[in-house]
């Protein structure tokens, strides 16, 4: 689970001996050599790898988290909003707390009821008093055969095994040991024990929830040889974004499908209502790009918002909205808040989302999997390029509904929609020219990424890729025309600015601002079409992607942007994989 969060991680163990933690600052691999020099056995514990909410990382603050007497040990993902009262009400009662933690509380407040109640009823009574978002796991000394675990807006699994059960945050962290998984729901309370996998509601009531059966491999979680995920997800795009296409576009027939669900939800929307994307971070970009689309290809009226400000700024909904939620791991806190108050509204939901079975994959009316496969490194890759394809095949499918397209430039469309998986294959031929590049700038300090139209949020992802990834560097994107109103007074001799430029319906007024920057003694790095001879004096370096429609261009020049980050970040001795500060998935606000 270390791409979750790696800032210290922690497990606690139970044995003879009563409850062995072990505990250590950074990555796991600094807590493996601590097992390995003071080992703990056991057939029943818990472990957490954590990203601080309440307290630096420390190894007091890493969990797991004990109660007063030891015999208790809690995981916690998620923010406990009423732990200061909780605290103090706890203190007063004579509790002793060791860290600066939220979750420290819930292993003090169970504690304080299994003076009254048995350790089931104890851990259900704790979880009422709990406000906030919590995925949690509890193993205690006095019940030594059974694991309690719990959900409530973060996201737990249990993979259910030969002979054994586990919880865990995410899916390829049970891959090893079993392919069967349930996917718990809010309000869900479990118990693993010998006698298998009990589930209840918060009031004891027994719940079904039947296994799923994941088709990822365990492969697909590994390296496969790369030095790190983030180059095999880069490389995998091809593969990926065909997935995201199968079964749903025949070029030769000149059809576009989804599922049943899919398509009996698309084939209900009244086309003049307003259609609003949400999604954050490099999802968010995507969306950016899906709004070009729908409203030049499919004509359609689209807003564009982030989540996080979305569910706070009182948007004006109703029955006939339609909200599109882009996810890459269906779990994002501000993602799933936003849908949920969407539907409170009365408007109905579709999810772009990677992950099935995912709590926004669940909420949603309807879902169009992007099936890129799981995506392990912080930084996102073949998602983004997955969720633009899913987004071109939506628009695909609205504009023919919707009659809004020639015929001539829909079977073009649709062509060009499926080379997309050879025409990256090509792009992603350029990687060795795009390292030499990227080692001449590796000492830069400061970036700008430039773009117009269906490009500017590639320009805004190419910055964020790099930013994210290379903590030195500080870049950022802008839509190219924006440059002359602020941006560009920072321009100066040798500043490196990424500008794309690939032929298209804003060609010439890229190079315009191309000549700007150089104006001003800037350098640039041109990201321009293969074949385009004349780009050339404008470039002080030149990087070329295939050709292919204008609306699929970022999905194309997504692959040298990563690449250019990756090989940046690489010369700098980056943790490129686990970026300081940063999480996979975001489930806490
Ligand atoms: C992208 O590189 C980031 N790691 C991040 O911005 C991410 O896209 C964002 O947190 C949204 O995640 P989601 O797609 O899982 O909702």
């Amino acid at each position: 689970m270390e791409y979750r969060g790696y800032d210290s991680a922690g497990v606690a163990i139970l044995n003879s001996k009563g409850l062995e933690v072990r505990k250590r600052v950074g990555k796991l691999s600094a807590l493996i050599e601590t097992i390995r020099q003071r080992p703990i056995h056991g057939q029943i514990g818990v472990g957490h790898t954590r990203w601080a909410t309440h307290g630096q990382p420390s190894e007091i603050n890493a969990h797991p988290h004990t109660d007063c007497t030891d015999r208790l040990a809690i995981v916690h993902s998620g923010i406990i909003e009423n732990y200061a009262l909780l605290k103090e009400r706890l203190l007063a009662g004579g509790h002793t707390f060791r860290s600066q933690t939220d979750t420290e509380v819930i292993a003090h407040l169970i504690e304080e009821l299994a003076r009254s109640y048995p350790m089931r009823e104890a851990f259900r009574r704790a979880l009422k008093e709990l406000r906030g978002s919590y995925a949690l796991c509890l193993i205690s000394a006095d019940e030594p055969t059974r694991l309690f675990g719990a959900r409530n807006g973060s996201p737990l699994i249990v993979g259910v095994g030969k002979r054994e059960a586990l919880f865990a945050s995410d899916v390829p962290a049970v891959l090893e040991r079993t392919r069967r998984v349930v996917y718990l729901q809010d309000h869900d309370v479990v118990e693993l024990s010998a006698d298998g996998v009990r589930i209840t509601t918060m009031e004891g009531k027994a719940i079904r929830r039947a296994p799923t059966r994941i088709s990822w491999s365990l492969a697909a979680a590994r390296k496969g040889g790369y030095p790190h995920y983030m180059l095999k997800e880069i490389h995998e795009q091809p593969a990926a974004i065909a997935h995201t296409l199968t079964n749903r576009l025949d070029a030769a027939k000149g059809h576009v499908t989804f599922d049943r669900r899919t398509n009996a939800f698309l084939d209900r929307l009244d086309l003049r209502e307003q259609l609003v994307l949400i999604a954050c971070g490099t999802a968010y970009h995507a969306a950016l790009v899906g709004e070009y689309m729908l409203e030049e290809v499919a004509r359609l009226p689209v807003d564009v918002d982030l989540a996080s400000e979305f569910r706070y700024r009182g948007p004006l909904l109703n029955r006939s909205t339609t909200i599109i939620a882009i996810t890459q791991s269906g779990e994002t806190a501000d993602t799933l808040a936003g849908i949920r108050l969407a539907k409170e509204q009365g408007a109905k939901v579709l999810a772009i989302c990677n992950v099935v079975g995912s709590s926004i994959a669940r909420e949603a009316d309807a879902v169009l999997y992007t099936h890129a496969g799981p995506e392990i490194a912080v930084a996102s890759t073949k998602a983004y390029t997955s969720q633009l394809t899913a987004l071109a095949l939506l628009t695909l499918y609205l504009a023919k509904r919707g009659r809004r397209i020639p015929a001539a430039q829909w079977h073009r469309l649709l062509e060009g929609l499926a080379r997309l998986p050879k025409t990256l294959e090509r792009a992603l031929a350029s990687e060795a020219a795009i390292k030499v590049v990227a080692s001449k700038y590796a000492a830069a300090r400061n970036f700008y990424y430039l773009g117009r139209r269906y490009n500017y949020p590639s320009a805004l992802e190419g910055a964020l890729k790099l930013k994210e990834i290379c903590p030195l560097i500080h870049a950022e994107g802008y839509a190219a025309g924006e440059m002359k109103h602020g941006p560009i007074s920072l321009i100066r001799k040798g500043w490196p600015v990424v500008v794309l430029a690939p032929q298209s319906s804003v060609y010439e007024k890229v190079i315009s601002n191309i000549e700007e920057v150089r104006a001003r003694s800037g350098e640039c790095v041109v990201i321009a079409s293969e074949g385009d001879a004349a780009i050339k004096r404008y470039a002080d370096h030149l990087i070329t992607i295939p050709k292919t429609e204008e609306c699929f261009s970022p999905i194309v020049a997504a692959v040298p942007l990563q690449l250019f980050a990756y090989y940046v970040a690489d010369a700098n001795g980056c943790d490129i994989d686990q970026p300081p500060n940063l999480a996979k998935s975001v489930t806490v606000e």
